[in-house]
């Protein structure tokens, strides 16, 4: 079947490539032209793993184009999804619907016969009746449904997700275009993964619940960390013994310095703000984003606390600056606060991060980057670890140590056991359990 994408950004692209592999002719659409050129001449504008072989694959089999032909590309496409992007609106934490609504509107406008206009795009309940007001504004005589299928992929992880994903959510309001949706996915529906059709306000929904519920379990652990961390308990046996009950589940209860991307935060203050106009307050919601800030804050105390209440004048080294491994997305990540209250406190500060530094460098000024964790470190007087990228978690930590001003390491992710860092000489803190004191001289 034919299908148009609109919007190759993260989510557009990476749904646009997947449905090609599926064996659906894609063309995917996006204004800029210099975006689009990239793409055609097989360059893939975002890290993410495995892409770019099978966006590779699928133009070789002339499954997958790029363009920014928009009403060319509708034309005669079954299914034309909306993927561009929904930044929070700068004020009022509600989802800027400004790309989505034009979207609508120029799709109606290069319609030829049936289409389904599908939103991939996260959006409050409610748009995707307004997406098919803006259709009908621009073509009045135009056959078409809207439908909404918002889209779960984690960063890093995203090709998997889209490919074996838990679930598929698809709201729609006419058997015809159940039926176009259902012929979109029938790939997915053979190895039987669970494809859950409802209603179009349902659909919208889900994924904000989703989002925000996952955003409430991080910031739950991160408070219990909190606590254990004055009472004496450990966090990661907390989280052991909690998520062996599988109403609880043990995923995402990996205490840090706070949940950040693309996602979450953005998806949280777009609740709230639903919440509040539909005079629902979402007060668990508010809570959590409060949480989350005040998470991202007590690593600056932990940090300062740890170098003796002092920024200036100390060298420190942090380890990622992503808000997560495997991206080089740097949106609303913990290192954003970090990093330059490091600075702004007179620290000499060094960031290392496998693929952050392209977006890093403006968002971190005051910064030198390095590639090696070692060179980082050597001379320091603290090591911060931010990120769990796998090039930080199995660190020759005698070596470096060694070659520390002062061996102090703030495990922001709890990678190591507390004995390790003792053992190679650190003074070292965590999120959620015990410190590792300074070895007594001598
Ligand atoms: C998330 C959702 O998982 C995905 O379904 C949705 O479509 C988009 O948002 P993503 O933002 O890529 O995906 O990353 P994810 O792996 O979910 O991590 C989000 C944040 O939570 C990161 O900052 C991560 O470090 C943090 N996190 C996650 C924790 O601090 N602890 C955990 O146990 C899990």
């Amino acid at each position: 079947m034919r299908i148009t994408m609109i919007g190759t950004g993260y989510v557009g692209l990476v749904s646009g490539v997947c449905f090609s592999d599926f064996g659906h002719d894609v063309t995917c659409v996006d204004l800029s032209e210099e975006k689009v050129a990239r793409l055609n001449a097989g360059e893939v504008p975002i890290y993410e793993p495995g892409l770019d072989s099978l966006m590779a694959r699928n133009v070789a089999a002339g499954r997958l184009s790029f363009t920014t032909d928009l009403a060319a590309a509708v034309d005669g496409a079954e299914a034309v999804f909306i993927a561009v992007g929904t930044p929070s609106r700068r004020g009022d934490g509600h989802a800027d619907l400004s790309y989505v609504m034009a979207a609508a509107e120029q799709v109606g406008r290069a319609l030829t016969g049936y289409a389904v206009v599908v939103t991939k795009s996260t959006v409050p309940v409610g748009t995707n009746r307004a997406v098919a007001e803006a259709v009908r504004r621009a073509a009045p005589e135009a056959e078409f449904d809207v439908a909404s299928n918002p889209e779960f992929l984690r960063e890093g992880a995203a090709i998997d997700d889209f490919m074996k994903p838990d679930r598929v959510i698809v709201g729609v309001e006419s058997e015809r275009a159940a039926q176009v949706m259902a012929a979109v996915y029938r790939p997915l529906y053979l190895r039987e993964f669970p494809v859950v059709t409802t209603d179009l306000e349902s659909a919208e929904l889900i994924k904000y619940a989703a989002n925000a519920f996952l955003a409430t379990k991080i910031t739950f652990i991160n408070e219990i960390a909190h606590l254990c961390e004055r009472v004496g308990a450990d966090v990661k046996e907390v989280a052991r013994g909690i998520g062996l009950d599988g109403r609880i589940g043990n995923k995402f209860l990996h205490a840090g310095p706070g949940y950040g991307g693309s996602c979450f935060p953005k998806d949280t203050r777009a609740l709230a703000r639903i919440g509040q106009e539909a005079a629902v307050p979402q007060t668990i919601t508010e809570a959590v984003i409060r949480a989350n800030e005040a998470t991202k804050a007590r690593m600056v105390d932990k940090l300062r606390d740890l170098v003796g209440g002092r920024f200036n004048g100390k060298t420190v080294a942090v380890l990622g600056a992503t808000f997560k491994p495997g991206t080089d997305d740097m949106r609303d990540s913990p290192s954003l606060t970090v990093v330059p209250a490091l600075v702004g406190g007179g620290a000499t500060v060094r960031v290392v991060d496998p693929q952050g530094r392209r977006e890093g460098e403006d968002l971190l000024p005051g910064v030198t980057w390095h590639d090696d964790p070692y060179e980082a470190a050597a001379g320091a007087d603290l090591v911060a670890i931010l990120t769990a990228w796998n090039e930080f978690r199995a660190l020759d930590l005698p070596r470096m140590a060694e070659a520390m001003a002062t061996p102090r390491m703030a495990d922001l992710r709890n990678v190591y056991a507390p004995d390790m860092l003792r053992d190679a000489g650190f003074e070292a803190v965590f999120v959620g359990r015990a410190p590792v004191e300074r070895a007594a001289d001598g």
